[in-house]
């Protein structure tokens, strides 16, 4: 198995260039089962959760083919008989759900399996299937399977999506794939407004959908006849940009970040600059991020889009660790998602957790240590520490980093870090 070395102490200077969005990529492979004719995605990252997709879209009748090394990929429906996601592949990525929507709308009938909890906590897709049920389809649980029929085809109508948390990013996206084809117009009330969600409006309308509204909490999906593929370029992901600040902070260092979109940034920005990171934003998606000094503490509450992102809670949970001072960190998202606590800790962190949240010591120090990665956020954090810890770091299990950080070893050591990746 493979794990990360890390030396810490090196201060990252340079460029990096940011890949396209795992988590608009995602649903946009599955919104390509909608699609007549060819679809041409550009900036796709080359990730273990976009092959687990492709594996899936291709179980499903897709064919799915990659330009190498370019971010191309192609993909093409071409048979439609099969409409099962098995739970072999649902269990290892429960982005593999949004293939409900466009499963259900296009061939009139789904079954997915129920992906269970994960590391970061219980997932529930009782909003997701709620949404289905609104818009006509019968929903039945069949063997750990939910199974949804429309033999008919939806009906458009109006839905208040969310629950006691707030709206569902994912939950949004399979509604309004289920809907694009739908008969009438769907009003989703409490829709998710993250990027991700826009992103997937425009390329569903780019394929001649009509949805309007996305990145507010109302979009409104008017059914059409069919949707046909399309040229179309995946969002810059933001949650490995917030990363890429983050070692530029926590390194005391200086980076560009190129094909970055600052505007999705928002809270991110403003929670650096309170600690004193600089940030600069350049034109033509580009910005530079340096710190030289130590840190300020500050809060973070994670909270849906535009607020502070659950994804990015972990890496900077690592930076508060080198505060002047104590922070607290309140996770409002999944409220169990604090692996990484006990593995900073071994590390010469000071962190107490009491319930969502985290009380977050500043210390002057980290030291390296061997750590367990236990998803992908977390895994991020581990290296973030590791980058400034002193002496050796060896994260273990660096899987769960490959399923959405692209070639993350390389760029950081293009920047001057010293990672290598080897095996146990
Ligand atoms: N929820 C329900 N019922 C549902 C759906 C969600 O109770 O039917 C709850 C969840 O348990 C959670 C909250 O709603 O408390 C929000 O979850 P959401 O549905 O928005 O999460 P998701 O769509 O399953 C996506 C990302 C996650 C990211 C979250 C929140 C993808 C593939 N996944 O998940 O990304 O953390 O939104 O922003 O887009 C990651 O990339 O590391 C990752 C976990």
């Amino acid at each position: 198995m493979d794990y990360f070395r890390i030396e810490g102490g090196t201060r990252l200077r340079g460029s990096v260039r940011i890949s396209g969005a795992k988590n608009a990529a995602l649903p946009i492979m599955a919104a390509c089962i909608l699609c007549q004719g060819e679809v041409i995605l550009r900036d796709v990252p080359d990730l273990a959760d976009i092959r687990l997709m492709v594996k899936l879209l291709e179980r499903l009748g897709v064919k799915v083919w990659r330009e190498d090394g370019t971010g191309e990929m192609h993909l093409m429906v071409q048979d439609e008989t099969n409409t099962h996601a098995e739970y072999e592949l649902v269990r290892q990525m429960r982005g593999s759900v949004c293939v409900m929507g466009p499963l259900l709308a296009k061939r009139g009938l789904c079954r997915v399996s129920m992906p269970g909890g994960c590391a970061i906590g219980d997932r529930p897709i009782d909003l997701h299937v709620m949404g289905m049920a609104a818009l006509g389809g019968r929903v039945e649980l069949l063997g750990g399977d939910i199974l949804i029929k429309a033999e008919h085809g939806l009906k458009g109508t109006e839905m208040f999506l969310a629950g006691p948390f707030g709206s569902t990013v994912l939950g949004t996206a399979n509604v309004m794939m289920a809907a694009v084809l739908a008969q009438g117009t769907t009003v989703i009330e409490s829709a998710a407004c993250e990027p991700e969600v826009v992103d997937l409006g425009n390329f569903l309308n780019a394929c001649g959908a009509k949805v309007t509204g996305q990145g507010t909490h109302r979009i409104i999906i008017e059914g059409v006849e069919e949707l046909h593929g399309c040229d179309y370029q995946i969002i810059p992901d933001r949650i490995e940009t917030g990363t890429f600040m983050l070692a530029a902070a926590i390194s005391n260092g200086e980076i560009e970040i190129q094909n970055c979109d600052m505007n999705d940034m928002l809270a991110v920005v403003d929670r650096l600059r309170r600690t004193g990171v600089n940030i600069e934003k350049g034109d033509d998606r580009t910005a530079v991020v340096s710190s030289s000094r130590r840190l300020e503490p500050t809060p973070i509450v994670t909270l849906p889009y535009p607020g502070f992102p659950t994804d990015l809670q972990a890496q900077m949970m690592a930076l508060l660790c080198l505060a002047d001072g104590n922070s607290m960190v309140t996770e409002r998202i999944f409220p169990d998602r604090f692996m990484h606590v006990g593995e900073l800790n071994r590390m010469g962190a000071r962190l107490h957790r009491e319930g969502p949240t985290v009380i977050v010591e500043g210390v002057k120090r980290l030291v390296g240590a061997p750590v367990m990665a236990s998803d992908l956020r977390a895994s991020a954090a581990l290296v973030l520490a590791g980058l400034v810890a002193e002496g050796v770091t060896a994260i273990s299990r660096v899987y769960h980093i490959d399923r959405g950080y692209e070639q993350i070893e390389a760029k950081l050591s293009a920047l001057g870090a010293k990672i290598q990746r080897l095996q146990e």
